[in-house]
């Protein structure tokens, strides 16, 4: 059966493309979501994609993953650093997670070094602009075949 994956992105993450272009450069989210599903088609998968500026949302929308999707790739933008509600939501999940980041976490103000998330997750993917997501999705790949 075909594999499905949903991409879950968190606050600020809507503005990409207009904000700090610096840090995040100038694709915006609407091409990001349209670059991966015509990628995990190709990869034979399906993908959902979804932006939201709300912890709680990003945590309902990991408890429904459980039951209809097979891994999640999330970016829960500064939400990453703090959230131990999202990181619990991760956890009790059960399902794959790769976390990412446009940027490169680790080379930015010391806060962001510290991702709270990435210890329940399988993977980080963290610094290639809008590739990491498409990263993301070939490690899925590999991961779910
Ligand atoms: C981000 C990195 C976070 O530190 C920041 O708060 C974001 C975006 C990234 O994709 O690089 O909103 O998650």
């Amino acid at each position: 059966m075909q594999k499905k994956i949903i991409v879950i992105n968190g606050p600020n993450l809507n503005l990409i493309g207009s904000r700090e272009p610096e840090v995040y450069g100038t694709v915006t989210l609407a091409e990001i979501a349209a670059a991966v599903i015509e990628e995990a088609q190709r990869l034979g998968m399906e993908a959902d994609f979804i932006q939201t500026n709300h912890e709680g949302e990003i945590i309902d929308k990991i408890h429904e993953a459980r039951r209809k999707y097979d891994l999640i790739i999330l970016n829960p933008g500064a939400y990453t650093h703090y959230s131990i509600a999202i990181r619990d939501a991760v956890k009790a999940a059960e399902l794959p997670c790769i976390e990412v980041h446009l940027s490169n976490i680790h080379a930015r103000e010391e806060f962001r070094s510290k991702s709270v998330i990435a210890p329940v997750c399988t993977g980080q993917i963290s610094g290639f602009g809008a590739n990491s997501y498409i990263i993301a999705l070939k490690a899925a790949a590999m991961m779910l075949s």
